[in-house]
């Protein structure tokens, strides 16, 4: 197809039918893993109902702040993230690119976890873990090998599950925004409330749980005087809320073009931190009724990630009346918070290369989604799997996400001084207006808990070997891997776009962005 000019025609960018669909996405981008094994851990060990306080004030000044930031740039320049960053400037372009890739390393570790949680859903049928659910998760389950190192021993038992989380999520990506993800959504996100609160309903009954539940919300007011306990809340609400590597700001992009920006952002972040504050009342009302059954304090049996979902909970699966239920219901709601993170995860790459080479929908996601799946497949279900996920975990949370958006707000705000821009779009669209304190937000109080934070992970990972791995295999997977995102994200900016790509110095861009002004007209 030709534009009279004989250039090709602009991509026409699909769009989510609804704001409804799209708030939808985006909460189901935002409640992930991150919410249902992350938060409770991490609210007991920062002062527990005190932590509340920190978390709520990182909430307004960071998180809804950035989760604007990344709506306003999706939504005013309309691309992908490396295309909205190239159409706010030519320099930006690598931020968009370093986001892209810090998706590629989520997404190839993430779907290795809904995998484990997809077994553990059918192994709570029969309580395959026995008595011992560590020995069965470390030893007969992921047969992790004695030391970390890049082996190729493959684990039939999380291969299969994972090749067939992939074929899932291909199917939904080859499907589009519409058909794919929006309806992958508003099937999975009411099917995990429903499910998520049954779990809740059904831990509140079991005996024990208000030693669990005074355990969570018993305030340490001293926390508040520590730094690494805000540091905490910061860090938290990035993942959690899914800002600042590139989710929203692809999101953005498919939203049409009179939309409440603002307001869709509230709803989304109260959402998430809802059913945070959820998780965190089914997670606890558990672990006090595991605690009480072993005769211990709930300090003694409290655990977050990896060791919560798959050793804790499957121990209250074992002792727990209707312990099956109790199982499908946990897993269950793993499996479709994740799927629901990392459709959108993934969604970042597709859009990216989509835009970058001007290829269609169902051809880009396919080799996209095939390739992170190769990597995925390739790496992670083997016998060293568990140390490479916990790896690449650990240090692209720290060097990827907290330093990318540390990088880009700076960027942003201090060298290319685009935020006043980006409050006018959001104004002219939105119901809830702001424009001073959310500048002074984004250009100040974010950057300083970020430096802060990134500081903090800088001394903690050189002062001693992560997790007590050895130096190389450090050295490769996490410091190196965090070098070659902003290597390769630099060098993705060297590849031409595709002329169906229209940039901010073509022409042919003004007249996209006056006819998309008069769909906004009101
Ligand atoms: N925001 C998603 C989570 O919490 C990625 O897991």
């Amino acid at each position: 197809m030709s534009s009279s000019q004989g250039s090709p025609a602009p991509v026409k960018r699909e769009t989510f039918s609804t704001r409804r669909l799209f708030i939808l996405s985006a909460i189901g981008s935002a409640v992930g893993l991150g919410n249902i094994w992350r938060f409770p851990y991490i609210a007991y060990e920062n002062g527990g109902g005190a932590f509340l306080i920190p978390y709520l004030v990182a909430l307004l000044t960071a998180g809804i702040p950035l989760l604007f930031l990344d709506y306003a740039v999706g939504h005013k320049f309309r691309g992908s993230a490396p295309l909205a960053y190239r159409r706010l400037h030519r320099a930006a372009e690598p931020l968009g690119w370093w986001q892209v890739l810090v998706c590629f390393v989520i997404a190839a570790y993430y779907a290795v976890i809904i995998a484990w949680s997809l077994m553990y859903m059918i192994f709570s049928f029969t309580e395959a873990w026995g008595d011992d659910a560590e020995g069965f998760f470390f030893g007969n389950f992921l047969a992790v090998a004695e030391a970390p190192g890049l082996g190729f021993d493959y684990v039939p038992s999380v291969f299969f599950p994972l090749l067939l989380t992939w074929v899932a999520v291909i199917i939904i990506m080859v499907a589009g925004i519409r058909k794919g993800i929006s309806r992958a959504n508003s099937i999975l996100l009411p099917l995990l409330m429903v499910m998520f609160l049954l779990l809740v309903v059904q831990s509140l009954f079991l005996p024990g749980a208000a030693l669990g539940l005074n355990a969570f919300f018993t305030p340490d007011w001293a926390a508040l005087g520590n730094a690494s306990v805000w540091a905490a809340a910061y860090g938290h609400i990035f993942f959690s809320l899914s800002v600042g590597y590139g989710i929203m700001v692809t999101y953005s992009s498919y939203l049409k073009r009179r939309t409440d920006l603002t307001g869709s952002g509230m709803v989304v972040a109260f959402s998430n931190s809802g059913f945070e504050i959820l998780a965190g009342i089914g997670v606890f009302a558990a672990l006090g009724f595991m605690a009480q059954a072993a005769g211990a304090g709930v300090d003694d049996v409290v655990t977050g990630g990896i060791g919560l979902a798959f050793i804790a909970f499957p121990t209250i699966v074992s002792q727990a009346p209707f312990g099956a239920v109790m199982g499908v219901l946990f897993f269950g709601s793993l499996v479709f918070a994740g799927i629901t993170s990392l459709i959108s995860v993934l969604e970042v790459i597709v859009s990216a290369v989509q835009d970058k080479l001007g290829w269609a929908r169902v051809r880009t996601s396919v080799l996209v989604s095939v390739l992170v799946a190769a990597v995925s497949l390739a790496l992670f279900p083997t016998a060293t799997g568990l140390y490479l996920l916990d790896t690449s975990d650990a240090f692209v949370n720290s060097f990827g996400i907290t330093l990318g958006a540390l990088v880009t707000v700076v960027v942003l705000a201090w060298f290319l001084r685009r935020l006043p821009l980006l409050a006018d779009h959001l104004n002219r669209t939105s119901t809830i207006k702001m424009r001073r304190i959310w500048i002074a937000l984004v250009a100040v109080v974010v950057p300083a808990a970020l430096i802060y934070m990134v500081a903090n992970e800088f001394i903690s990972k050189i002062g001693e070997p992560y997790s007590g791995y050895p130096d190389w295999f450090l050295a490769v997977f996490g410091w190196g891997m965090a070098a070659a995102l902003v290597v390769l994200a630099l060098a993705l900016t060297f590849i031409p776009w595709s002329s169906r790509s229209k940039l901010n110095d073509d022409p042919e861009y003004d007249a996209l962005v006056a006819e998309e002004a008069k769909e906004a007209a009101p």
